[in-house]
């Protein structure tokens, strides 16, 4: 059920149940951080293994004592610019956090998400929620709260409609690494730069590996269900409509329309050729197209800078799906 009660979700959730919740990255799948059968629910909802951890959700920096063995200043610095925000940060976790929660690890996820609907909802509760993206794992992240009950309607009590996410892909998760140096896990609306401006510390790119760290960053991710073939820039995409013209395309461009017969279906993320609005609209797109009467889908990267890196790595992935 769609709909916009605080007090039914802060109820569902007291009582162990799921509630998806909308932040201003993509909406999350919440429960009790602090109810293990709570968590485990949301691991079977989503079909997500065991192996991939969850973010901690809290409304004020005050409540990660409760999550959070420790707090290191530079992170600290980081965290008290750009929350509530679209940032992510690895701490050592608490006692109270379970296994299950990090997969074994020492680090904790910790985010606070910039929605007021959410902060209000948190706020009230004497837990914080583990919430990761409101998808079956392996699809493309919900923006709007009609693609969380498209996909797990079913499977969850109550979804809390905050309207559609304003930045689009999820946040940007950081951590320090064994040397004390900052390190991006995943890419998203905050971007190196934006970190350096802060600490003076050019934080290192973590690369994908066969054990990734952060399995956003598993090779083939936030995948639509039809093929995703991503070309380098425009010139390229012309060439795949060209050969693929035998088949039903969709095209997913940056900000320029494309026309051929073979073309049935087309979304131009940003005619403006802005990076944020492209953000904005792009799992929208990917949900659109993939519902859609294409069977293949023919995207192009972004201008690769600022938020821009996460677009292109959020299409990496969807088009390294193996179907
Ligand atoms: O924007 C977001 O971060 C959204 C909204 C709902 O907050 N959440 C989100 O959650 O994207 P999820 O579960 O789809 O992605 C969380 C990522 C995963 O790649 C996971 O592996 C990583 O965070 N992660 C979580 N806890 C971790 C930990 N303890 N150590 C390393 N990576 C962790
Ligand atoms: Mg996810």
């Amino acid at each position: 059920m769609i709909g916009t009660d605080l007090e039914l979700a802060g109820r569902l959730l007291e009582a162990g149940q799921l509630v998806a919740i909308p932040t201003e990255t993509v909406y999350g799948l919440a429960g009790n951080a602090f109810d293990t059968a709570a968590v485990l629910r949301i691991f079977e909802a989503k079909n997500r293994p065991y192996f991939n951890p969850l973010i901690v959700h809290t409304w004020s920096m005050e409540e990660i004592t409760n999550i959070a063995a420790a707090f290191p200043s530079v992170l600290q610095d980081i965290a008290s610019k750009y929350w509530p925000g679209p940032l992510t940060v690895l701490l050592p976790k608490a006692e109270k956090i379970h296994d299950l929660i990090t997969a074994g690890s020492d680090y904790v996820a910790v985010r606070i998400p910039d929605n007021s609907m959410s902060l209000k909802l948190m706020s009230g509760l004497n837990f914080p929620l583990c919430a990761p993206s409101a998808n079956p794992f392996g699809y493309i992240s919900p923006t709007t709260a009609l693609h969380v009950e498209a996909q797990l309607g079913d499977r969850i009590a109550y979804i809390l409609d905050g309207g559609p996410c304003r930045v689009g892909v999820e946040s940007t998760i950081i951590r320090l690494n064994e040397n004390d140096e900052i390190e991006i896990l995943r890419n998203g609306a905050i971007g190196g730069h934006d970190i350096e401006l802060i600490t003076g510390r050019r934080p290192l790119m973590h690369t994908v590996s066969q054990q990734p760290m952060a399995p956003g960053m598993l090779k083939n991710h936030y995948a639509p269900s039809i093929n995703l073939l991503l070309a380098q820039n425009n010139a390229e995409l012309l060439s795949l409509i060209q050969k693929f013209k035998d088949r039903r395309i969709a095209v997913l461009s940056f900000d320029t329309l494309f026309t051929h017969d073979a073309i049935v279906d087309q979304i131009v993320l940003s005619e403006t050729g802005d990076c944020n609005i492209a953000a904005r609209h792009l799992f929208s797109a990917m949900h659109k197209l993939d519902a859609g009467n294409a069977d293949i889908i023919l995207a192009v990267r972004v201008p690769d800078k600022g938020i821009g890196k996460a677009i292109n790595d959020r299409l990496l992935r969807a088009s390294m799906k193996e179907v």
